[in-house]
């Protein structure tokens, strides 16, 4: 389906999501004795010392409920049994343009109000509402019965990891961006361009604005990709461009795709490595299945990377012992993936039910921040890498580790950086939905 047909069909979705979102609503305001639920947008906020602002995000519990992200100072005000009321900030103003009033299909399903101040929305807000988002100046004006309590917060955090068919359309949507944006990034690298202009590249082919972007891109050529979040953008292009790992996303409505893609410029060790490790990738992402600890998907990537190192002789022993001794850490020093949806990395990773509690990541795993079972609906990504890091590899080298560490071999892997692959994918009854391999497929 082209992205234009799949645009028109989102509005359908959109008032069944609706409906899912008042059912946890439900449920969460009877808990809580609260009889109305006002969600805030967020407000710009304003650098220190400075009258400039920060890029506006809105609030995810909001953008969960309505499209909207561009309309700081909006609230969503949901009463049981009443359409919803979205309370649209449009300041009268000369020196920005105002958020334009959304007209789309999914409009129907609200009740939309302009306010045109803050100073408007007390007389809004019903009587015992339960208020969710960031506080602000004017917020006690409004006398909520609570703010932010972890009866309705909780339930309504832990439901998020479970997309609704309408949140899933908006991903493969976000996802048909970041594959056409990754495309045109592989051509610049291809042509020899910085990292910066890959990144030019890319934005150019997303269509989407820096700010838009679901979190910073990562482009990294050469030892670059060895740093796991970096944000550099060198403006010049090295001598010789060996390798390329570029990790960045698209957006569509607020929902995010996550995508990862490394590159080599010829055939050798470094492309050989991207080859395994697409393969186990795969193989990690066939068990994205319902019923599956999220946590047994990380040690089996372990596993599988330990192989992975012992084939390309990086390091030698037994893969039981490369995993036990934290040797496969060295090189694969971060969780398997995460929750995917309004945020990239979405909230509730680690909750233990709907009733809160945490579910602690295996010991020595600090960094896995999906630690729950996988249900139908649950989108996450699995990104495995295998990178060569100085800090990690001189570690090793001064314990035991280092003795099962074949050096030269990974003294000529070092100018490469490292490499990761990261698909989308949503649990499904049966197989899962690749959404990245999808969105590639149909460029
Ligand atoms: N792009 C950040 C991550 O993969 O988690
Ligand atoms: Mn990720
Ligand atoms: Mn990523």
């Amino acid at each position: 389906m082209d992205m234009s047909a799949q645009i028109s069909g989102l509005d359908r979705l959109y008032p069944a999501h609706l409906a899912a979102l008042t059912e946890h609503a439900d449920r969460a305001l009877i808990a809580s004795r609260c009889d109305a639920l006002v969600i805030g947008a967020g407000e710009l906020k304003y650098r220190y010392l400075d009258d400039t602002t920060e890029h506006f995000i809105a609030n995810p519990q909001f953008r969960a409920w309505v499209p909207v992200t561009d309309a700081p100072g909006s609230y969503l005000i949901y009463v049981p049994g009443q359409k919803p009321t979205l309370l649209f900030h449009q300041p009268e103003d000369y020196w920005h343009k105002p958020p334009s009033l959304p007209t789309a299909a999914w409009t129907r399903a609200l009740d939309i109000k302009i306010i045109r101040s803050p100073d408007e929305v007390p007389a809004h807000i019903p009587a015992r509402a339960a208020y969710l988002g960031e506080e602000f100046a004017h917020a006690p004006r409004c006398s909520f019965a609570m703010i932010n309590p972890p009866s309705i917060v909780d339930p309504l955090h832990y439901a998020r990891a479970v997309k609704t068919p309408y949140e899933i359309a908006c991903m493969r949507l976000a996802s048909a961006i970041g594959a056409r944006a990754h495309v045109a990034a592989e051509m610049a690298y291809r042509a020899g361009a910085s990292e910066y202009a890959i990144h030019l590249a890319y934005l150019a082919a997303s269509g989407l604005q820096e700010a838009e972007l679901p979190y910073t891109n990562i482009i990294a050529l050469n030892e670059g990709g060895s740093i796991l979040h970096y944000t550099t953008l060198e403006r010049v292009a090295p001598l010789v461009s060996r390798s390329l790992l570029i990790d960045a996303g698209g957006q569509y409505r607020g929902y995010g795709s996550d995508i990862t893609r490394s590159y080599a410029s010829e055939p050798g060790p470094y492309l050989e490595l991207i080859t395994q490790l697409e393969q186990a990738q795969q193989k990690l992402c066939r068990m994205v299945m319902p019923g599956v600890a999220y946590p047994d998907i990380h040690s089996a990537a372990h596993r599988l990377i330990a192989q992975i190192l012992l084939e390309a002789r990086i390091i030698h022993g037994s893969v039981e012992a490369a995993v036990a001794t934290g040797l496969t850490g060295v090189f694969f020093p971060h969780g398997i993936g995460h929750l995917l949806g309004l945020q990239v990395h979405d909230i509730g990773g680690r909750q233990a039910s709907s009733q809160g509690g945490t579910l602690q990541p295996p010991a020595g795993q600090p960094y896995l921040r999906l630690t729950r079972r996988l249900e139908v609906g649950v989108v996450v990504t699995i990104e495995p890498g295998i990178y060569f890091i100085d800090l990690l590899l001189k570690k090793a080298r001064a314990d035991d580790r280092g003795k099962s560490i074949c050096w030269d071999v990974v003294d000529a892997l070092r100018p490469f950086g490292g490499a990761r692959i990261e698909d989308n994918v949503v649990t499904c009854l049966t197989e899962p939905e690749n959404l990245t391999r999808d969105a590639f497929a149909a460029l």
